[in-house]
């Protein structure tokens, strides 16, 4: 196809909304007989990008049919960690990074290099904003999308975190009594994710905003029981200079006010099964039930972020965390609780989730600029990953 017959344009709200969830309907379509995940995005389709600075929706049209989209945004992350001169701490390396999401080109309009034209363009913006990376993420078996971005565009295979998922029940989690969970402040969480995870990678810059916005419920933290409670909490300073022998943290995002899913295609027979499952559950809460929810209607979840802990236990204090965290979202019925983790993060093992729901995601990435901030640590794009990643909220 001629290339001047496709327009690529900024999103006009008004003008486009209707036709692009149009476009988007279209290509959720998933294979006949086979389940498939529909996202609801509540009628705003910048939905996954206006908390984050800076950002940008584009639309390809051709004859003023809009015919594929893409979405981008801009922030500061840690991308590697040093030394001081003066110290043995070692300091976060930070990075203006973009991130690519909500790809989409019309079914029919496939092959054409729509795809190809819209990442370009949106390229080309990341470099006028001063971005020195950009990097995508997508399921390993998306063929269209991998080799897209790795043959045509020159990114790389970089990591592969797993998206944990696990369903919430009908019952309530029993939390050990062993650990005291305290609900902080979003300043307190901040001087407690900036003092222990700011070298850890993608470690958002702005993590006050993360934590002040609306969406963000709380963070977390757990200790040992007759360590610290909520009375005798003595702020992130005290607890920094001498922290129990464990302890966790995280925080938990509100993704059901961003957008709803709903899993379509399931047979009537699975359908039945899965409300056998919850009515028994919440007529037998004692018999804690593993029930699966009603995913076939559109449900929410809540996203937990900024996992860490220290010490040996860290591994039951995230597990405690987690079941608070189900119970939140019990409260706030939700489907699902999910996370996304580094493919080799230690403290997965505290966190429950069900395989058939979890899987592997590929982000790829690719250096926009030939000078960067910091020359020091060298390529990001060639650093060996790190055990843990910072999976940013906003973006989900
Ligand atoms: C991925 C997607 C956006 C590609 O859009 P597109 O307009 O068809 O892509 P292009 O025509 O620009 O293709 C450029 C290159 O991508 C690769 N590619 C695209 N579709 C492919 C396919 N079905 N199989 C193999 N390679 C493919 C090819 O290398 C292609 O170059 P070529 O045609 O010269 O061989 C489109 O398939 C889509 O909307 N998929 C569903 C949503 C999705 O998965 N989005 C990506 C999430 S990040």
């Amino acid at each position: 196809m001629s290339d001047e017959l496709v327009l690529v344009r900024e999103f006009e709200v008004n003008k486009d909304r209707e036709r692009v969830e149009e476009v988007e309907r279209t290509c959720e379509v998933g294979p006949s007989n086979k389940l498939s995940l529909f996202t609801d995005m509540l009628g705003d389709p910048i939905c996954r990008l206006r908390h984050s600075p800076s950002y940008l929706m584009l639309v390809a049209e051709i004859d003023e049919e809009i015919v594929g989209m893409i979405r981008g945004c801009i922030k500061t992350v840690t991308c590697g960690k040093k030394f001081s001169r003066k110290s043995t701490k070692q300091h976060p390396v930070y990075t203006k990074l973009a991130y690519i999401l909500g790809l989409r080109v019309s079914p029919n309009q496939r092959r054409m290099g729509i795809g190809l034209k819209l990442v370009k363009k949106m390229e080309a913006w990341f470099k006028d904003n001063g971005a020195e990376y950009s990097y995508m993420a997508t399921e390993t078996e998306n063929l269209p999308s991998v080799k897209l971005f790795t043959e045509k565009c020159g990114y790389s295979k970089f990591r592969t975190p797993s998206i944990l998922v696990n369903p919430v029940f009908a019952h309530k989690t029993k939390i050990s009594p062993n650990v005291t969970i305290i609900p902080l402040t979003p300043a307190d969480a901040v001087i407690l994710y900036r003092n222990r995870f700011a070298t850890t990678e993608f470690f958002p810059y702005d993590i006050d905003a993360v934590l002040n916005n609306k969406l963000s419920l709380g963070t977390f933290l757990a200790v040992p029981r007759g360590s610290y409670n909520v009375e005798t909490w003595p702020g992130p300073d005290s607890f920094l200079f001498g922290p129990p022998c464990s302890w966790a943290i995280l925080s938990v995002w509100n993704s059901k006010e961003v957008f709803k899913l709903e899993v379509r295609g399931a047979s009537r027979m699975r359908r039945a099964f899965c409300k056998t499952t919850r009515v028994l559950d919440r007529a037998l809460p004692w018999l804690k039930l593993p029930s699966v929810p009603n995913l076939f209607r559109p449900f929410g979840f809540h996203f937990l972020y900024g996992i860490g802990g220290e010490g040996p236990k860290k591994v039951k204090m995230v597990k405690a965390l987690c079941g608070f965290a189900h119970n939140l979202a019990m409260e706030c019925e939700c489907g699902v609780v999910a996370t996304e983790v580094a493919s080799c993060e230690p403290l997965r093992f505290g966190i429950p989730h069900w395989k058939m729901l979890s899987c592997a995601d590929l982000w790829c990435i690719k250096r926009l600029v030939e000078d960067y901030s910091d020359g020091s640590i060298g390529d990001w794009t060639k650093s060996v990953p790190g055990t843990s990643i910072f999976v940013d909220p906003r973006e989900v």
